[in-house]
């Protein structure tokens, strides 16, 4: 099949670096995104997002000719959804006594709408937005239907789901193996031919509920494998061992890979999609609904630790180092050291927080400051949320002259090896009851 024009909805962290390889690859782009913040930067040739090389790339597409941006769709050969898909901040659902998070699909639903209008014979509208099993089936089919068209006799439908690590986005799009799953193999092979135009990596084809399953599948995957992993840091402690060592150790069996434990699961993707198959079958998902509630009460986890550094945690004043949801990146969605930081500030301390890659967050309930050295000047306790570079980095040496806390408590392992002792510093660290 060829396309010579799609429409792309959401210009986010999936939607515009998929829009600007469609558009320098050759293809009419549309961009549609229901924030009017986002769509008059993009024509002023900027990006409203951190990813490197993204910027050149969406200016080339824009300079091009092939790349516009929009507030409505309008007719094209092919449609894209690439919405948020989060869960409601304030609405749970109930089973067997346990509470769960409920996926928020109104964005995909009104995205969807929007496309019904111009839906025409021969369309392809494919939904890459991560959602709960057979949303493709069940909730985009029947909107599109809307139109007096018939899925799989008059339009195909497909659903991909998308892979790329923030930070290394335009790489990925285009290497990694790519999962297409049409509601019919008709589906399934324009979604591979409209892909194929940029993507190097393999094209697998499948049914849409499989590929939607693909998606959460692996993200769950990952979130249980945590959840034992910070199970084991508790454990550990118990027992008066060294996690970190344990670890080590237990992967030198070759069929053994642990993950690390930390402060929680963050980010948008990692945190949320179990939830997806919790919400969906409950009667199922009794691992995985076990695995969020240890990841998410893994922040519980590190207030104890604190207080055990501290006596008491009344009036102390403690210099959090990190906000972000996981090292070297912007991103503070979802993220457990912001939720470390709210519990100790409830408990009663005083938190003074840094994030390098954005001092300047305002976030409700976080005391932030502007440089590493004002988030330390007072401190009675330093506490390691966050694995970036530049914390790990920091040396005894250094650190004695720019604060006088001696208690340092570090929850990822950054500064394990170093001799704080001798520098007169006590050093406390996750998973370690030695
Ligand atoms: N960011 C990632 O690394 C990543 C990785 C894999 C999967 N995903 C999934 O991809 C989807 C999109 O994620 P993202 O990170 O790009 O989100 P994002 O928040 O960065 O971008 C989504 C964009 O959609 C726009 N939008 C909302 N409703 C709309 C509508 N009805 N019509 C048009 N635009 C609309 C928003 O204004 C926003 O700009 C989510 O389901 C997410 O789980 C993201």
């Amino acid at each position: 099949m060829k396309f010579n024009k799609i429409c792309i909805l959401g210009l986010g962290y999936i939607g515009l670096p998929t829009a600007s390889m469609f558009a320098t690859h050759g293809i009419k782009v549309v961009g549609v995104d229901t924030n009017p913040i986002i769509i008059e930067t993009i024509q002023a040739g900027r990006i409203h997002i951190h990813e490197p090389g993204l910027g050149e790339v969406v200016e080339a597409a824009v300079n091009s000719g092939n790349l516009s941006v929009a507030a409505q769709p309008e007719p094209a050969d092919a449609f894209l959804i690439a919405v948020p898909t989060p869960f409601y901040e304030h609405d749970f659902g109930q089973y067997d006594g346990q509470t769960y998070k409920k996926a928020d699909m109104r964005a995909v639903t009104s995205a969807t709408e929007a496309i019904v209008p111009h839906l025409r014979k021969g369309n392809l509208v494919v939904l890459e937005s991560t959602s709960p099993p057979r949303t493709t089936i069940d909730l985009v089919v029947p909107i599109l239907e809307r139109s007096g068209l018939k899925a799989g006799r008059d339009f195909f439908v497909a659903y991909s789901p998308e892979r790329v690590l923030p930070g290394q986005i335009l790489r990925e799009l285009i290497e990694n193996a790519r999962v297409i799953g049409g509601i019919d193999p008709e589906s399934a092979q324009a979604g591979h031919d409209l892909y194929a135009t940029f993507v190097k990596g393999e094209i697998h084809k499948t049914d849409a509920t499989t590929a939607e399953m693909v998606k959460i599948m692996e993200n769950t995957y990952r979130d249980i494998n945590i959840a034992v992993a910070n199970e084991f840091s508790r454990l550990a402690e118990r027992f008066g061992v060294d996690v970190w060592e344990a670890i080590q150790l237990s992967s030198l069996h070759p069929r053994v890979k642990i993950l690390k434990p930390g402060p929680g699961v963050g980010g948008h993707c990692i945190s949320v999609d179990p939830w997806f198959f919790v919400e969906c079958a409950p009667d199922l998902s009794k691992l995985i609904l076990r695995a969020r509630q240890v990841n998410d009460s893994q922040p519980e986890f590190v207030v104890e630790l604190v207080k055990k550094a501290l006596g008491s945690l009344t009036g102390k004043k403690i210099a959090a180092l990190g906000l972000a949801y996981k090292p070297d990146v912007d991103d503070l969605r979802e993220s457990p050291a912001v939720e470390v930081v709210h519990l100790l500030a409830k408990a009663g301390a005083a938190v003074k927080a840094f994030e390098p890659f954005k001092p300047e967050a305002a976030l409700p309930g976080v005391d932030a400051a502007l440089t590493l050295e004002l988030a330390l000047k007072d401190a009675d306790a330093v506490l390691l949320l966050v694995d970036h570079t530049e914390f790990r980095q920091l040396s005894p040496e250094t650190l004695k002259t720019i604060t006088p806390a001696r208690v340092l408590i570090d929850t990822v392992n950054g500064w394990e090896g170093k001799d704080w002792t001798s520098a007169g510093f006590k050093l406390f660290r996750l998973g370690v009851g030695k």
